[in-house]
């Protein structure tokens, strides 16, 4: 009986002075961290100081928490960028095979190339001629304009012209923010899709304006052009196809504007023309495919030889 309430009178003190050192510790922590607290206020600096610590902890953990957002956001942001694959749909269309395959090893080559569109009226007129040339084009398609004139977009699909995206308000893309840039691309190959069943699977940067951030975010070859009709300044035809005709060579990507009815008579002519020295006209992957080059996303193209 003895020895037990020793027992239990001891355990009662070993708890005293264990609750004794804690309130020590924490009254010297309280007095390390505010210097002028006196022994009688240690109780009530404690609480403050509890108080503060645990507001402190608290914006420790918000601030790690914003931190963490941040690098996720950035993360996500570089995968988007780099995790988008070429699509191969497009390299041609299965119609054109017996007709590509006539003219693998043609030493002229050559790839029409319209920005800017759809614009009904002179896309259509295009459209209408291109087989009397054996020809297929390449239109790079504003997305805003896509929904608006969806049905001559089909039409050029369905004919098997290929289609690739010139972002979705011609914004100048090396000028805008990561989330900006892919904004454009997205919604434009959305739009492309919603349509033909099946995303641009060539980027044209408006201005043919672009850095590597562009080309990460392009997800698909980055085409420019060798030839510059300047179709859009002198609204002539003749001056087109005489710009054409003099720079034409095998593999050439020529820059034309489906806008303006001088851009298209002067691209039939410049065909006709052409035709006659014994070149064939081709889509961008085409041109790739019969050329037996494979187009890397992100790489920029201005003529495939
Ligand atoms: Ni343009």
């Amino acid at each position: 009986m003895e020895s037990k309430r020793v027992r239990i009178t001891s355990a009662i003190m070993a708890l005293m002075l264990v609750m004794l050192t804690l309130l020590g510790c924490t009254g010297n922590a309280a007095q390390s961290t505010d210097a002028t607290s006196s022994s009688e206020t240690t109780t009530a600096s404690t609480t403050t100081t509890t108080t503060t610590t645990t507001t402190t902890t608290t914006t420790t953990t918000t601030k790690k928490l914003t931190t963490t957002k941040k690098k996720t956001t950035t993360t996500v942001m570089q995968e988007k960028i780099t995790s988008k694959k070429y699509t191969t749909t497009q390299v041609y269309n299965p119609d054109r095979g017996a007709y590509l395959e006539s003219i693998k090893g043609n030493k002229k080559l050559i790839a029409f190339t319209f920005d800017d569109g759809p614009a009904p009226a002179y896309t259509n007129k295009l459209l209408d001629n291109l087989d009397r040339f054996n020809a297929r084009v390449t239109f790079f398609v504003v997305g805003d304009r896509v929904g608006k004139y969806a049905e001559t977009l089909k039409r050029a699909h369905n004919m098997g012209n290929e289609i690739g995206s010139h972002a979705y308000d011609h914004s100048d893309l090396t000028k805008l923010s990561n989330a900006e840039l892919m904004k454009q691309i997205e919604k434009t190959n959305k739009e492309v899709e919603k349509v033909i069943g099946v995303a641009p699977g060539l980027l044209r940067p408006p201005y043919g304006s672009y850095n590597d951030k562009v080309k990460a975010a392009a997800g698909v070859p980055v085409i420019t052009w060798c030839v510059d009709t300047l179709d859009w300044k002198y609204k002539d035809k003749k001056k087109v196809c005489d710009n054409i005709i003099k720079n034409a060579r095998d593999g050439a990507i020529v820059l034309m504007h489906d806008l303006y009815p001088s851009t298209v008579d002067g691209a039939i002519m410049a065909m006709d023309k052409l035709q006659h020295e014994g070149y064939a006209f081709v889509t961008v992957s085409e041109l790739a495919y019969l050329k037996g080059k494979t187009l890397q996303p992100g790489k920029v193209y201005n003529s495939i030889k």
